[in-house]
């Protein structure tokens, strides 16, 4: 088969080297952003009285109809055509005739492939941005049921201080909060029109590329044709942002994880959201959260993959650049598949608050509670640090906790300590009583709850 370019060969490829070159096989994605893109294009150069009506119009009619068959999914697309481009060129050729070939006038391939993955981004971005605020909303009841249930708190996995459960999960509606933040502010780098820079240095026709924008929705243009093909930092700041949410999510699952285990007793994830063993009768394992673990990996990896293609490439575009895809799109689907299955998952597990409050009476983590009791009344804390610690080790010592130490004992160490010692020392008190701006104290986990439900009722849905 003749290429659409094949003016000036004397040989063609044989289909192995075809097949090596194409990338129909994943770009066919791009399928109804390139048909809009080809669309805008079209009326622009109407407009700018480059076609004339009845050319555009049968050309439009074309695309319609590629427009149809591509949504009943009656495109055949070939190898030998290369491309999502060439491939409905050709398309458009055999549905209208030569008058179809008017429509590459003043345009590329170059800016063409731009043009497309802005329009996919955007949109794909939008439709993240919406799944993401979705799940932080199964976090907010999540933690709205929980902000009394209290919780040790750990720092190098060790019992640090106790906390409201609700406070611990609600670090993830904000980790949320800021990778919605980053992809919203990276819309305005994707949402650029490439289109009309040609192949890299513009076109002698007299085009309107804020028409073309204007029509594809776009709200700016790249100010350098060169840059406009050449750029692929928007693509890159997605796979970047992409990587940033899936690291929050794989530290939510590995909480998951260990939670849902014997040793924590912590959660009980749902039947519908665990596996079984095909050999040990007695597992359920959370399979779903260390998927999600495991895929962060695959998502950094796209990151990396592009960061290194585009690292030597002089400008404009080459044909390295294809290679900006499979990374791009494997992220959109990786995203748009966890994160369902996140709120799912967070949605209907079962908190086992018997096993918190038993985690957290029979621990030191209210040792912070002794020593801040000291440090009030008068004693510097670093002196109330040791006298504490040395309890601390005294209880190991004969098997107590902080709690159990008659008063007597306590007294022999600082005469500074009363009977009211005991409801200092209680979890519940040394929650309530972190009431810090931010703190895990009820009152400040209940208006942290009131921002987080303002901010699901502000932002936009797409
Ligand atoms: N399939 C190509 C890509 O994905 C489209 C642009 C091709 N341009 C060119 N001059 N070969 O990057």
């Amino acid at each position: 088969m003749t290429k659409l370019w094949g003016g000036r060969f004397q040989k063609t490829a044989e289909q192995w080297v075809d097949e090596f070159g194409a990338s129909i096989a994943f770009d066919q994605k791009l399928v109804m952003e390139d048909l809009a893109g080809s669309k805008a294009h079209v009326k622009m150069l109407q407009a700018c009285d480059i076609l004339s009506q009845e050319d555009a119009e049968l050309i439009l009619s074309g695309l319609g109809i590629l427009e149809q068959k591509a949504q009943a999914g009656k495109l055949a697309f070939s190898v030998a055509n290369e491309d999502i481009h060439l491939n409905l060129e050709k398309f458009l050729i055999d549905e209208i005739g030569p008058v179809g070939g008017k429509l590459h006038t003043a345009r590329s391939r170059n800016d063409q492939v731009a043009t497309d993955m802005h329009l996919y981004l955007k949109n794909r971005v939008q439709e993240i941005i919406a799944e993401v605020q979705v799940f932080q909303g199964a976090i907010v009841e999540q933690a709205e049921t929980h902000v009394e249930t209290i919780v040790p708190g750990y720092t190098h996995l060790q019992r640090a201080q106790p906390i409201s459960f609700g406070h611990h999960l609600m670090t993830y509606f904000w980790m949320l909060e800021r990778d919605k933040e980053r992809l919203t502010e990276s819309l305005k780098r994707i949402d650029m029109s490439p289109l009309g820079a040609g192949a890299m240095s513009g076109t002698t026709f007299p085009i309107d590329r804020e028409l073309s924008a204007e029509l594809l929705g776009f709200s700016d243009v790249y100010a350098n044709s060169l840059d406009a093909v050449s750029d692929r930092d928007f693509i890159l700041e997605f796979l970047s942002n992409a990587s940033v949410l899936m690291m929050h999510l794989s530290r939510f699952a590995e909480e998951i994880i260990l939670w849902s285990s014997e040793e924590f007793r912590f959660i009980e994830l749902d039947d519908t959201f665990s596996t079984g063993s095909s050999i040990m009768p007695q597992k359920k394992n959370p399979d779903m959260a260390e998927l999600i673990r495991g895929k962060t990996g695959r998502v950094y990896g796209n990151l990396f993959s592009l960061l290194t293609t585009l690292k030597g490439l002089p400008l404009a575009y080459n044909k390295d650049m294809q290679e900006d895809k499979e990374g791009m799109f494997d992220t959109v689907h990786t995203l748009m598949g966890a994160l369902p299955i996140f709120e799912g998952m967070v949605r209907t597990m079962t908190v086992r608050t018997d096993s918190m409050e038993k985690a957290v009476q029979s621990d030191f983590s209210n040792a912070t509670e002794l020593a801040d009791y000291l440090a009030a009344k008068g004693m510097p804390f670093r002196e109330a640090h040791d006298v504490t610690g040395k309890l601390v080790f005294l209880c190991i010592q004969r098997g107590y906790y902080l709690k159990d130490l008659p008063l007597a004992d306590l007294q022999e160490v600082s005469e500074l300590i009363e009977a009211d010692i005991y409801k200092t020392l209680l979890p519940k008190t040394a929650v309530e009583r972190r009431n810090s701006l931010g703190g895990t104290g009820f009152e400040q986990v209940k208006k942290q709850l009131e921002q987080a439900k303002y901010l699901l009722g502000q932002t936009v849905q797409s």
